[in-house]
């Protein structure tokens, strides 16, 4: 079975897609510096899948690191480069960290492959839309000035992938833009680890019902929504994981057009702070404290996923819904209080 370097795979996204990776028969090289990550998850996903992936502590942005890497490992088929700095507020304050971050260790990758063979698949978002005019989005929808460097990185990332492909050949580039990934992993061993306080959503709602923090602010409840908070198309991270499942296959099995291809990963469905809030309360039974507050600078009004392109293209959908999303993610949080990581 093909060996698959996966960059970050100790994050959130990473570890439940080697998971994922590890299920399918695939061989798992993780590479992450733990910036924003356990060391302890690499024992997590062994106790999952009974297969410890092989893990190098390295910085991607030391190119000399990187390129001995790759011909450490010659046999390694693909990438999935998901390793960047992610927090939208920090890259205000920022900006430099996050472009000498998230383009050197891209760069670093894509040159150390220079004349190589190989299926790369990129780590995007929905955040490249901003608001868009039309809903559902599509993959054709115009990408919109970001609203932050950390979107703007996204959007930069795809520029350079595109260009990069286009002089070669050997690069076989899917771009993943992800909607809004949450849950957990249901044996509850794996799932996000924020650090502080959560600046998203669901983080946040699980650890004020786990206690951690106070009420639950909603931010705005005067957009023009139904219920008047903003919509988001929420996606479970292992339906999110195994979509990059289904990119490789398709790269492996030659049946891209072109070597550049984006697909947008969501569930197609959208759902409103409010209601994500009252399926949390639904499907685990816990009551949550929450107010209406402010809206907060940058937040688009709503945006949801077509996501027919992955469907007939990529051959996969999202099967599970919000109260599997919010159930997963709550015994998680009830796990890590009892299992505190490092
Ligand atoms: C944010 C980023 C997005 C990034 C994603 C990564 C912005 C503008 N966008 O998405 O680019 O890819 O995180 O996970 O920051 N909310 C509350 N109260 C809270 C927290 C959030 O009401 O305490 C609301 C937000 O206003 C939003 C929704 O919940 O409507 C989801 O917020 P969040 O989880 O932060 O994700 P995004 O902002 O959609």
């Amino acid at each position: 079975m093909s060996k698959i370097l996966v960059t970050g795979g100790t994050g959130y996204i990473g570890s439940h897609t080697v998971v994922e990776l590890q299920n399918a028969g695939y061989e798992v090289v993780i590479v992450d510096n733990l910036d924003n990550s356990s060391i302890e998850i690499l024992d997590q996903i062994t106790k999952i899948t009974g297969k410890k992936p092989q893990f190098y502590n390295l910085d991607l942005c030391d190119e000399a690191k990187v390129v001995e890497l790759i011909e450490n490992n010659p046999d390694i088929t693909g990438v999935i480069h998901f390793a960047a700095h992610k927090a939208v507020g920090e890259s205000v304050a920022k900006p430099l960290k996050y472009y000498r971050n998230n383009f050197f260790s891209l760069i670093n990758l894509l040159t150390a492959y220079t004349g190589k063979d190989v299926n790369f698949v990129f780590s995007s978002s929905c955040t490249v839309y901003g608001q868009p005019d039309k809903l559902p989005v599509t993959e054709e929808a115009p990408v919109k000035k970001a609203e932050s460097p950390y979107g703007n990185t996204k959007q930069i990332a795809e520029e350079i992938l595109a260009e990069a492909a286009s002089v070669n050949p050997n690069y076989h580039i899917i771009s993943l833009r992800y909607f809004n990934p949450v849950g957990a992993h249901d044996s509850a061993l794996i799932g996000e680890l924020p650090i502080g306080v959560p600046q998203n959503l669901v983080p946040f709602i699980t650890q004020s019902a786990i206690g951690k923090r106070g009420p639950i602010t909603v931010f705005g409840s005067d957009y023009n929504t139904p219920d008047g908070s903003c919509i988001r198309d929420y996606i479970h991270v292992v339906d999110l994981a195994k979509a990059h499942i289904a990119a490789l296959k398709r790269q492996e099995e030659n049946k891209m057009s072109g070597n550049f291809e984006i697909f947008n990963v969501g569930t197609g469905k959208g759902s409103s702070v409010l209601e994500v809030i009252k399926a949390f309360e639904e499907s685990t039974g816990v009551k949550l404290d929450y107010k209406i507050g402010p809206r907060r600078p940058g937040d688009v009004e709503q945006v949801w996923g077509d996501v027919s392109k992955a469907e007939t293209e990529l051959n996969w959908k999202a099967e599970l819904g919000l109260e599997d999303m919010m159930r997963s993610a709550w015994a998680w949080e009830q796990y890590i209080k009892d299992h505190p990581f490092s």
